[in-house]
């Protein structure tokens, strides 16, 4: 169940050898490589290197190694570049991102579309066949530094022949948009601006639809690769390494071409980067917080339909955070066990060895430069170990609680925000954390998700719900817990008729009348059944439903607002709750969907596989684990210490 990123390409072939061996050692059986290998395979238009790579291949294969076979498309040559330069983005400001560094293309380039196919046909047929290839794993990272949107003169084209299908005549898009509006009306599809660089804020729905269609560009370009990939490698699982945090492409409809999903696990950079407080930030520098690789965990385990990876694995401090520490030791092992236990296949380090050279020398692997094994090497050898006795992991069944995630929804408030830290991501990761400090495993899932197997559905916002995620909430039996501009836009970026929440006024029991958002430091005392603090925002509601109950009220010296209700289907929180009113709104929304509830320390997770339990300590406290008296430990034990892991049946 361990593999590693591996890159022959950088390191004298004498070395491979030992390099095989040692991974074995490891405990290690899948080897990902080659996805920025392009200069090396072509060094010039049309001629190929390709010796390298078939030894490397035959290699790692004669050493019982699995070969996850990439395509090299996240790095384009120098010379495609040259010939072709407008496969370069542009930025908002109308500046080339070009050559230099990776992810230098734009999805809308129809010369990149085919100089992607070329090459990933020439590698799908070379190996596709390969006894020692069991998988692909398309690109590297799609949207990686910022590379969805581009605002080029290609894209431009893309984006007119876009509507054009979509809308048919112009008239029919001034009317979806609201292009009365400022006179911003079109008379033909080739006059449509890019929604940058105006004087002002652009069109809104311009922008959302922007970001449709550019979400809609990275899927439909990866489709072309899985099926070249499929043609010529039958038998072999499809993958693609998605990001931590990433929300600038759906990656719902994404899954749907995928054997599996995998995901880029590096839980302390993306600590250091959350909008952690500040003593947060401190207490969790060197472990990570213990919320973030599982969100994530949960998340591509939904995308990937069941099926899902680690493809990288942070294997000690990473390169790209502001601030980079050396992890706790024992939390790289801590990490491993932490995404089998959420249901990973495998998961797999990112690197073999720390690279002496080039933008990532001060990125650790699971070796450094000089050969031999870091930290993290070391912590992976033991979990290698540790599995060879535990032996297979019982399949992960479906979690109590779905939370749903939309990847619009985070779009829709970047776009207007209207408070200025309002923001999904923070938000959704708020509320998964709450539901998880309660001992529970949560399904991360779609809009629209069936959601006939939960005990209770949350959602933290959804500000358009599309007639099947109206649909499937009206099925739902499970209560649901909507948070604040649920309901708040149509599909066309406007306030719905009748006011928000709109299409959901059947489950949400409020009318929205006004809203209103709040400075740092502005907040206002929540009191009633749950209370604590309204900040950043409150939705001004009427209650449309008598059956309502209303939980607690916002209170202010000059008004009293609904806070939390309990509606005969739906209960809504109006405002952006602080930790107080979010937990307790959560304990009362959960007991009564009649969950048992426990109480973990901040530092402790529990999550099942099956039949197994597993406990995580991120932090230095000794904790004792509640397993049952007649627990079987196959990991740890009552006593779970700092950075610690145990398991028991
Ligand atoms: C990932 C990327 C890898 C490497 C790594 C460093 O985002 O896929 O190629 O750059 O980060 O942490």
């Amino acid at each position: 169940m361990l593999g590693v990123c591996y890159y022959p390409e950088h390191w004298p072939e004498s070395w491979w050898e030992d390099d095989a061996r040692r991974m074995r050692e490891v405990g290690i059986s899948f080897v990902r490589i080659a996805e920025f290998a392009w200069s090396r395979i072509e060094p010039a238009p049309g001629r190929f290197d390709l010796d390298w790579l078939d030894r490397a291949v035959d290699l790692l294969h004669r050493h019982g190694l699995k070969v996850v076979m990439c395509t090299p498309t996240a790095t384009p040559p120098k010379w495609l570049m040259d010939l072709h330069p407008d496969i370069a983005p542009m930025d908002a400001e109308g500046r080339v991102r070009g050559f230099g560094s990776r992810r230098h293309y734009t999805f809308s380039s129809e010369v990149y579309f085919d100089e992607s196919r070329r090459i990933v046909e020439i590698i799908a047929k070379r190996y596709g066949a390969h006894p020692g290839v069991v998988g692909w794993q398309t690109d590297n990272e799609y949207g990686c530094h910022d590379t969805v949107l581009s605002y080029s003169p290609v894209d431009r084209t893309a984006f007119q022949a876009w509507l054009r299908r979509r809308y048919q005549s112009p008239d029919r898009l001034d009317e979806a948009w609201g292009n009365v509006f400022w006179s911003m009306e079109t008379p033909s599809f080739d006059a449509v601006a890019l929604p940058v660089g105006a004087v002002t804020e652009t069109s809104p729905a311009a922008r959302l639809e922007y970001r449709r269609f550019a979400s809609e560009q990275v899927v439909a370009y990866d489709r072309m690769q899985v099926e070249i990939i499929r043609k010529h490698s039958p038998g072999r699982f499809v993958t693609h390494n998605f990001m931590g945090f990433f929300t600038e492409f759906d990656h719902w409809p994404f899954g749907e071409h995928l054997d599996l999903a995998s995901w880029d696990s590096y839980p302390i950079g993306f600590a250091e980067r959350f909008p952690f407080s500040e003593p947060e930030h401190a207490r969790w520098a060197e472990t990570s917080h213990p919320d973030i690789a599982p969100f994530h965990h949960d998340l591509y385990r939904g995308v990937g339909r069941g099926r899902w990876w680690v493809m990288e694995q942070q294997p000690g401090p990473v390169n790209w955070a502001p601030w980079n520490p050396v992890p706790k030791p024992g939390q790289i092992r801590l990490f491993t066990w932490e995404a089998l236990a959420h249901g990973a296949e495998v998961v797999s380090y990112f690197r073999w060895r720390q690279a002496p050279f080039g933008q990532e020398q001060m990125h650790a692997g699971l070796n450094r430069p000089d050969r031999t094994l870091s930290p993290g090497g070391e912590e992976a050898s033991t979990v290698g170990r540790e599995l060879a006795t535990i032996g297979a992991l019982p399949a992960s069944g479906k979690a109590p609680v779905a939370l749903v995630f939309d990847y619009e929804a985070c779009w829709i408030l970047e776009i207007q925000p209207q408070g200025k830290d309002f923001d999904y991501r923070e938000l959704v990761f708020r509320w998964y954390e709450a539901i998880r400090r309660f001992g529970l495993d949560v399904d991360i899932v779609p809009p629209g998700a069936d959601l006939a197997a939960y005990r209770a559905v949350v959602v933290p916002t959804l500000p358009y719900a599309s007639e099947a995620a109206v649909a499937a909430f009206e099925a739902s039996n499970a209560p649901i817990l909507f948070g604040p501009r649920t309901g708040s836009k149509t599909r066309h970026y406007a306030i719905p008729e009748g006011l928000p929440p709109g299409p959901l006024a059947s489950l949400i029991p409020v009318r929205v009348t006004q809203v209103s958002s709040l400075r740092p430091g502005l907040t206002k005392p929540v009191e009633g059944a749950v209370a604590g603090l309204a900040m950043r925002w409150i939705d001004h509601v009427e209650i449309k439903d008598a059956k309502a109950r209303v939980l607690s009220e916002v209170v202010d010296p000059a008004y009293r607002i609904p806070a939390v209700i309990a509606g005969p289907r739906g209960w809504y929180v109006t405002t952006w709750p602080d930790a107080d009113l979010l937990t307790g709104t959560m304990r009362g929304f959960l007991e009564a969907a009649g969950l048992e509830l426990m109480d973990l320390p901040e530092a402790i997770r529990i999550r099942r596989r099956g039949a197994l339990t597993f406990a995580f300590n991120y932090g230095p406290q000794t904790y004792r684990v509640p397993a049952p008296e007649d627990a079987v430990f196959l990991l740890g034990a009552r006593e779970l210490p700092a950075q610690g892991v145990a398991c028991w049946r």
